[in-house]
């Protein structure tokens, strides 16, 4: 059920104007979350698929990977490591700046949230690009993160050939345009 539910529900265009990016389609995941038993399945999906992997942290990008990502570290018996935007963390931070669709954005991590060879799954609600995977891949590894894999609701299958992942496979529930 999520996966169709999701795919339909997930596409709502995105307003010319609205954040100021005119002309980019923006995939809504809001409507999913207002249906429990829809957005429980989503988040089982990804239980059921990295539960018993050696996961010892979810790394949820910022924001919409902070929806899903602590569900799935809560299930799996992980713990929670928050990707980000600048300036938001109170700690000592790493930094990856990284290119988006309109500009240049970056992730930044607290020094610490992860030990060196810790297994990492980095979530979030999309993959377009791959910029923000890939950014938040380097910026694991830099930390000397194992990252197993990315999980995101939504992947744009136009931009598959574009996706730099730096080798790391990413599992996406449904494909959108
Ligand atoms: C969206 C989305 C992903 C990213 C995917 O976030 O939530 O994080 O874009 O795009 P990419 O694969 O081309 O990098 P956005 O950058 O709009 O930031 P936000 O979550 O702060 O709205």
């Amino acid at each position: 059920e999520a996966n169709c539910n999701v795919a339909m529900e997930a596409k709502l265009p995105k307003e010319n104007g609205l954040n100021g990016h005119t002309g980019i389609m923006f995939n809504d995941i809001t409507p999913l979350l207002l249906r429990p038993g829809v957005f429980k399945d989503a988040v089982d999906i990804f239980v059921e698929r990295y539960r018993g992997m050696g996961i010892a942290a979810v790394a949820g990008i910022e924001a919409r990977g902070f929806i899903f990502g602590p569900a799935i570290a809560l299930a799996i018996g992980a713990k929670f490591i928050p990707l980000r935007k600048p300036k938001k963390l109170p700690g000592e931070v790493i930094s990856e700046t990284y290119v988006l669709e309109y500009g240049t954005d970056c992730l930044q991590m607290h020094v610490g949230a992860i030990e060196p060879g810790e297994r990492v799954l980095i979530v979030d609600d999309l993959v377009a690009t791959g910029g923000t995977l890939c950014a938040a891949i380097r910026l694991l590894e830099r930390a000397g993160a194992d990252v197993a894999e990315c999980a995101c609701l939504i992947g744009l299958p136009k931009f598959k050939d574009f996706y730099k992942l730096n080798g790391k496979p990413v599992y996406v529930l449904v494909e959108s345009r």
